[in-house]
């Protein structure tokens, strides 16, 4: 039996949208593609989360942005943002201990640095990080969509 296509139509046997897409050549499709990663996949946005005021020195506070939970934490008047989540067990290190730049999640006490998001015990561990800015009052999170 042979699966054949429609022009433009999902691969029948793989599910995915076949080579051939009508009026398009191969290298429109190579650039259509490019595009697509481009637009999708590395597209950030400056998001804002809570005001700079509601966060106080040495303290952390779990917020939401865009769907993602980000633990923001302020220490020495600079603001820094991670993932909410320990890569663990999945607590919430907005529960954790804040020690200079350490969190130590509550659950069972991994400790991450929230410069860089890592691990202490092993580097290669690490949290999602976020870029910060301060807007007009506003804590701005650099976030993407894919991130
Ligand atoms: S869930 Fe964070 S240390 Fe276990």
């Amino acid at each position: 039996m042979t699966l054949q296509n429609e022009p433009g139509e999902l691969s029948k046997s793989t599910g995915f949208a076949p080579y051939y897409w009508p009026g398009l050549t191969s290298a429109n499709f190579l650039n259509t593609s490019e595009n697509f990663i481009t637009s999708t996949m590395s597209k950030t946005d400056f998001v804002s989360a809570i005001k700079d005021a509601e966060l106080g020195e040495g303290k952390m506070r779990g917020v939401r942005v865009k769907g993602k939970p980000v633990l923001l934490a302020k220490v020495g008047g600079q603001v820094y943002a991670v993932s909410n989540l320990c890569p663990h067990a999945g607590c919430q290190l907005q529960s954790g201990i804040l020690t200079d730049y350490l969190v130590m999640c509550p659950c069972h006490g991994w400790k991450f640095d929230i410069r860089n998001g890592e691990y202490q015990e092993n580097h290669q561990t690490k949290l999602q990080t976020y870029k910060c800015q301060i807007e007009k009052g506003k804590i701005l999170i650099e976030i993407s969509k894919n991130k």
